[in-house]
């Protein structure tokens, strides 16, 4: 017998739908298929206009949700198509993260449960964040506690660092509890940045920041940024860090390559000095997110910290690139089971809570 649930996520690097079908039944879970859906440029269009934290009309952002719900359900059904027969349990859909601002108490993820469970005939899970926010917490970042739930050892300490448009880490050490949140910028300055000087979606493989050289000064002036240094629990997104906050910290003299060389430098040394914050004596880094496959970045990181080893979560056996769906799979599975979603530890959360709202079809 199968325990399936589907987990959709769509993070702030604007790229599209990772789509991951995993088994509770066993444990650790496993990854039993995925599908991967990038936005068609319209959609990805109208995302990042919403996500800067400028003004918007609701019509137009509402219009959004909906588009972005169909394509939720197109990607759950074509994953779905491929699992010969398997009806899932539920879809935990994580949304399109327009506004994060849990000091005001609200969080926004596009995307409407109702509309995923007409489309897919699945009960959906969506708005995983907000009860956790309404108990005092960041509401973010949530995929420690599924970590914690599948990574964690008591041979070995561990971090797990999932590098997506922000970068959030977890420590997973024996006798303490879980401690995780937001490192800053991962891939979203380097996307940008480099769109604002290429054609094309990202820097591949760190190609284009390898042929720069990092301007030590910028460096100093953006780790500078009060955000690196705040005690956890803290989270972030997109309407902080974005090319208003780089432009801040640039002269305007800078070789546009340099630039970039000193932004994977920025992502690599923010999440050195967040694993020091953790006052962990860490000796084992996973990797997961997007941010695993630039290989210019993972090589930088392990050059900041070259006593650690670094690897990818391929490694404790789930491929880096969907491990973050897999998580909303888990927490939708959670949210069946009426089982906590959040750790207090890591959101600041006054307690652990049910997250999510439930549709049926
Ligand atoms: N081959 C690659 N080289 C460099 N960067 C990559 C590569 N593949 C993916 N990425 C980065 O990963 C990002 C997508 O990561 P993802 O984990 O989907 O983030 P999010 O959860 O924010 O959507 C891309 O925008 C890009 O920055
Ligand atoms: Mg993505």
């Amino acid at each position: 017998m199968s325990d399936l649930c589907i987990g959709l996520m769509s993070g702030t690097s604007c790229d599209g739908i990772d789509a991951a079908a995993v088994d509770f039944a066993q444990h650790p879970p496993t990854l039993v298929d995925t599908h991967y859906e990038p936005y068609p440029t319209a959609l990805k269009v109208a995302v990042q206009a919403v996500s800067d934290g400028s003004d918007d009309r609701l019509d137009d952002v509402m219009a959004l949700s909906v588009s972005l719900s169909k394509a939720y359900a197109n990607c759950a059904n074509r994953l779905i198509a491929k699992l010969g027969g398997v009806i899932p349990r539920a879809i935990g859909s994580h949304g399109q993260t327009v506004r994060h601002r849990p000091e005001a108490g609200f969080t926004v993820q596009l995307g409407s449960g109702a509309i995923i469970a007409q489309m897919t005939d699945i009960p959906t899970v969506t708005d995983f964040r907000s009860m956790d926010i309404a108990l005092g917490g960041q509401g973010a970042p949530l995929v420690p506690a599924f970590h914690n739930a599948v990574f964690r050892s008591t041979a070995e300490d561990r971090v797990i660092v999932n590098i997506g448009g922000i970068a959030n880490l977890t420590l997973l050490k024996s006798g303490l509890d879980t401690i995780g949140f937001d490192t800053g910028p991962g891939n979203t300055l380097l996307d940008h940045w480099f769109r604002a000087h290429h054609d094309g979606a990202f820097d591949e493989n760190g190609l284009w920041s390898s042929q720069g050289v990092v301007i030590e000064s910028l460096l100093a002036s953006m780790l500078d940024d009060p955000y690196f240094s705040k005690a956890a629990p803290k989270s972030t997104g997109l309407e902080y860090f974005n090319l208003k906050w780089l432009s801040g910290n640039l002269s305007g003299a800078e070789k546009p390559a340099d630039v970039q060389a000193t932004l994977r430098a920025l992502t690599a040394r923010s999440i050195a000095k967040a694993i020091d914050q953790t006052g962990a004596d860490v000796a084992a880094v996973f990797i997961c997110g997007g941010g695993a496959r630039n290989s210019a970045l993972i090589q930088e990181i392990q050059a900041v910290i070259p006593t650690v080893e670094i690897s990818t979560t391929a490694a404790l056996g789930i491929d880096p690139q969907w491990v973050e769906a897999s998580a909303f799979a888990w927490l939708a599975h959670q949210r069946l089971a009426q089982q906590p979603g959040n750790l207090s530890s890591v959101t600041g959360a006054s307690r652990l809570a049910i997250l999510g709202s439930l549709y049926l079809p």
